[in-house]
């Protein structure tokens, strides 16, 4: 296990199994004692700056408390407030936060973006979520399974639906904590390629399966966590209709999809959840469903992750 501070986190990849373990152990401290850690203020004199270019609930609002928990500050820019919206390059702007902040947390269109800012940034930069990849949401998704599971290897991940960023970054983080990870999705919806080569090669270690099929029944089975997220991401507004027409009505986690997965399966979603398309009201509000507290671990995997990204590790 190695030094987490000063790294960028891009795709979740750049951690290791142990550095995951490190950050869900301390995930789960700040979660039972959040009061000695708000007193403790460990995060004093740092400062987080966020740069959305597009819109956010739980990243904007759990990154600003994890900071302000711990004692430091954070600053919310919209990508229009700032000269990047006027041409300043990635690359200039992230010259520039480097020499007034201590991390940057950026929500971009496109993942070469979040690549160029951490490429020239002097500081750590977290990718709030890319086109590609989404992994401080999969932090909090491994926390959550840990804690409604007792454990994380060996346990089956059914993903149904669009091959997506969050989809991309779950392959990884099955991939590197041995969760095998079956992904139902309509053939020109797959996960990314590039992401599926990480996801192999973070398998490699820990030897669990992935694999992408198309029937989601088939998916479902045996699984002891079912996840699914909109079919139609940021960006992908103007396919609302031909992508509706491709995902239901086989790719709906209803009752009828969760009660063909494991009888004791959790389901499990980032939100925002759209209502009738991708998931049922009777799932995402029924007993099964974990996806409040799978949205409050952003709050403490994010405290866990700035920590040791900023700090010594002595110190957290
Ligand atoms: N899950 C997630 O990232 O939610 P927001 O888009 O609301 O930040
Ligand atoms: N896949 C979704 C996730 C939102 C948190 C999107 O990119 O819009």
């Amino acid at each position: 296990m190695s030094q987490m501070k000063g790294r960028d986190i891009l795709t979740l990849a750049e951690f290791s199994r142990e550095d995951i373990i490190k950050i869900l152990d301390l995930a789960d401290r700040f979660k039972k004692e959040r009061k000695k850690f708000i007193y403790k203020k460990i995060l004093s004199t740092k400062t987080l700056a966020m740069i959305f270019q597009k819109p956010s609930t739980r990243t904007r609002v759990s990154f600003d408390v994890a900071m302000n928990d711990l004692g430091g500050n954070s600053i919310t820019l919209n990508s229009t407030e700032i000269q990047l919206s006027r041409g300043e390059t990635i690359e200039d702007t992230a010259r520039s936060f480097s020499r007034y902040v201590d991390v940057i947390m950026a929500r971009m269109q496109n993942h070469n973006e979040v690549s160029v800012l951490a490429k020239y940034a002097s500081i750590p930069v977290i990718n709030g979520l890319s086109d590609i990849y989404h992994p401080t949401q999969v932090l909090a998704d491994l926390q959550t399974i840990r804690e409604k599971k007792g454990k994380l290897e060996g346990l089956k991940l059914a993903w149904i639906g669009d091959g997506n960023n969050v989809c991309n970054t779950l392959l990884i983080g099955c991939g590197r904590m041995g969760i095998d990870m079956q992904v139902a999705s309509p053939p020109n919806y797959k996960p990314d390629r590039g992401a599926y080569e990480l996801a192999k090669k973070a398998s490699e270690k820990s030897m669990n399966n992935i694999e992408v099929i198309e029937d989601a029944k088939e998916a479902v089975k045996d699984a002891d966590i079912v996840v699914t997220d909109t079919f139609i991401s940021m960006g992908s507004d103007s396919q609302r209709t031909e992508r509706l027409k491709t995902f239901l009505p086989e790719y709906q986690v209803n009752s009828d999809l969760m009660n063909r997965a494991n009888k004791d399966a959790i389901f499990m979603h980032c939100l925002p959840s759209h209502r009738g398309e991708e998931v049922t009201d009777e799932v995402i509000d029924g007993t099964k469903s974990v996806v409040w507290d799978e949205a409050e671990n952003r709050l403490h995997s994010q405290k866990a992750l700035l920590s040791l990204l900023l700090l010594d590790e002595y110190s957290c």
